[in-house]
């Protein structure tokens, strides 16, 4: 970090342009409580949010897994940027001018100028695709069949769709001229390079839909044949910058609004996602022709409450539908599912039935999790035969066991009650046996603890359980780190007398630089002034205590003599173990001469 070549004006202008709070809340979803935020650790898996940033002194710091800095560490962390780029990050973000170089080539990695080289190729594609399809006469059969599927002009330019010439090389050309190496080209899919050393373009004559990240770069394409040709779709295959079961289609757009509402929806193809975007689903998302993930899943989970499943209304889709809403369950999120009549996805639904009914009947009709799973399990049973029914009957009462709210269960209870003719009673007793057998085999969700901080958590904000001279010395850094003046008195009270913990004493050898170079406390400054990561997060994790402002000066005198007493007790311990040896050693004038130095210790 300190190859910097941002002036101290240019960070400082960077710092006071942008808050931790909102930078965090694009990955996490926190919520406050007292005078910090909490939310689930981003670094860690979790279901209890450990994870919690200060406002006041614009740090984060989780509990759980001990990660710690200020904004710029959090972007490098979470992002893998480098200082430089994590600050010019920031600086869009806070429409801050930086007029850095772009940082030096040298100081990246192999791969990470590889993949940008990749991305940039994607990024010159699809302005080119586009043209292509947009304004030139080889467009226009694509252009034509977009329309002809009523995909508007406004849609067309949103998802940055195009058109790939019916070539076998014309990309190649193109990206070569512009100084893009074969190897480049290769290595992101875009040029099929062949064993037998034949190199040509992945994608002719195709519909090119460009597949952007969760940053909005482009990093891959999925082109659609214009015919009956096969595959229907060809996709980009996985390279460094594009990795399916990672990736939702058309995230990057939804993110805000998905926040906004706690709600995703979750569709099969990125076709629905982009006409249903046009009948004004704007949280909408797809995976990339992959069944949901585990990691798709802890990208929902950071950032919604709910995700309502929009599958293809066949047979297929019913399974996925019900594979995906069991996993979304697990995972403690909400489920809701959407079912369309007749076998039709989203997007031949909305062509047919329009926008409107779309958006009334099929997202606003939605079903909860148990009405679906209702309508999932009564599919290949004869409701008409007893067999069945009972069946049926047992395997209902299996999923509303799981439901965490009570009313909720009643209300499905009373549904089947009045359905089947059966008693409440009688239900309620066999659900609750299931529920105990249930629990047992541990086949029940996980609650979701989002909303809560955990009492740990809190506990840690207050005080964490340390022995009395360790305690002493995190209040000690904590109250140095929060005023200069009080740095240097502690620092004389201590009289030279390091701290116990090697780590502290190494931040408090950094903070003395630190106030050497600056006239005040700066926690979140002094983070990006330690190089070292460990280090990062005790300093965060000190700052998450709470101290008193102005300390008066008998604390900080009983906090350091609780610190020299515990090195004077060691002392007293070192004495001993030698007066021991000299006893053994029946050297009884020296064990005499130790006794008296320890006597003499003590009494101090
Ligand atoms: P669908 O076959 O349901 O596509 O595949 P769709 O959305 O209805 O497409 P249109 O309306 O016929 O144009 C769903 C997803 O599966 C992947 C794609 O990601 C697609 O969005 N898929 C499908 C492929 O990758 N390759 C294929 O050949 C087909
Ligand atoms: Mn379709």
């Amino acid at each position: 970090m300190s190859n910097t070549r941002l002036s101290e004006e240019q960070l400082n202008s960077i710092r006071s342009s942008v808050d931790i709070v909102d930078v965090i809340s694009d990955y996490v979803q926190l919520k406050k409580q007292g005078r910090n935020y909490f939310g689930l650790c981003p670094f860690h898996g979790e279901n209890t949010p450990s994870f919690s940033v200060s406002a006041d002194k614009q740090i984060f710091h989780c509990f759980g897994c001990g990660a710690g800095g200020n904004v710029f560490t959090f972007l490098m962390d979470i992002e893998g940027y480098s200082f430089l780029e994590a600050a010019k990050d920031l600086a869009e973000r806070g429409n801050i001018a930086l007029d850095i170089q772009s940082p030096d080539t040298a100081s990246q990695s192999p791969q990470q100028s590889a993949s940008k080289k990749m991305i940039e190729a994607h990024e010159l594609l699809t302005k080119f695709y586009h043209h292509l399809l947009a304004n030139t006469k080889e467009g226009e059969p694509a252009l034509h069949y977009l329309q002809e599927r009523g995909f508007s002009k406004e849609s067309i330019e949103k998802f940055s769709i195009g058109y790939s010439l019916n070539s076998w090389d014309f990309v190649q050309t193109f990206l070569g001229k512009r100084g893009f190496d074969d190897d480049i080209l290769d290595q992101s899919g875009i040029i099929v390079s062949r064993d037998d050393g034949k190199r040509f373009d992945r994608f002719r004559n195709r519909v090119m839909f460009p597949i952007k990240d969760h940053h909005g770069d482009v990093v891959a394409f999925s082109g659609r044949a214009l015919g009956n040709d096969e595959p229907k779709y060809l996709n980009s295959p996985e390279t460094a910058i594009f990795n399916k079961s990672k990736l939702l289609f058309n995230f990057h757009q939804a993110r805000a609004a998905i926040r906004k509402k706690q709600q995703a929806v979750l569709f099969e193809g990125f076709a629905d996602v982009i006409s249903s975007a046009e009948a004004g689903v704007d949280n909408g998302v797809a995976t990339m022709g992959t069944s949901l993930t585990e990691e798709h899943l802890s990208i929902l989970k950071r950032n919604c409450e709910e995700v309502l499943i929009c599958y293809d209304s066949d047979n297929a889709g019913f399974e996925a539908a019900n594979r995906a809403a069991e996993m979304i369950v697990k995972s403690g999120l909400t489920v809701k599912v959407a079912i369309m009549p007749d076998g039709l996805d989203p997007d031949e639904y909305i062509k047919k039935y329009g926008a409107n009914s779309f958006m009334h009947d099929v997202i606003g009709d939605s079903h909860t999790y148990l009405s679906f799973k209702m309508k999932y399990l009564r599919k290949g049973r004869n409701m008409k035969n007893e067999g069945d029914r009972i069946s049926y009957i047992e395997e209902v009462l299996k999923e509303i066991a799981k439901l965490p709210n009570a009313v909720e269960r009643e209300h499905y209870l009373r549904q089947i009650s009045s359905e089947f003719s059966l008693s409440m009673d009688a239900l309620t007793e066999q659900q609750k046996t299931i529920f105990r057998s249930e629990k047992k085999r541990g086949n029940l969700p996980q609650t979701n603890h989002r909303n809560q901080v955990s009492g740990l958590a809190l506990q840690y904000t207050q005080q964490k359980l340390h022995p009395a001279h360790i305690n002493a010395e995190l209040k000690l850094l904590a109250h140095m780190m929060q005023d200069k003046e009080t740095a240097y008195k502690i620092r004389s009270l201590m009289d030279g007398n390091p701290f116990h913990i090697d780590e502290h004493q190494a931040i408090v050898t950094y903070l003395f630089g630190f106030y050497e170079e600056n006239e005040e406390s700066d926690i979140s400054l002094f983070l990006s002034y330690i190089p070292d990561k460990q280090l990062r997060k005790v300093v965060s994790q000190i700052q998450m205590m709470s101290v008193s402002s102005e300390p008066s000066d008998q604390e900080l005198k009983d906090y350091v003599g609780a610190v020299l007493k515990q090195q004077k007790m060691l002392k007293i311990k070192e004495k001993q173990d030698n007066q021991a040896e000299a006893i053994r050693m029946g050297d009884h004038i020296l064990a005499a001469k130790i006794g008296l130095e320890i006597i003499q210790m003590k009494s101090q």
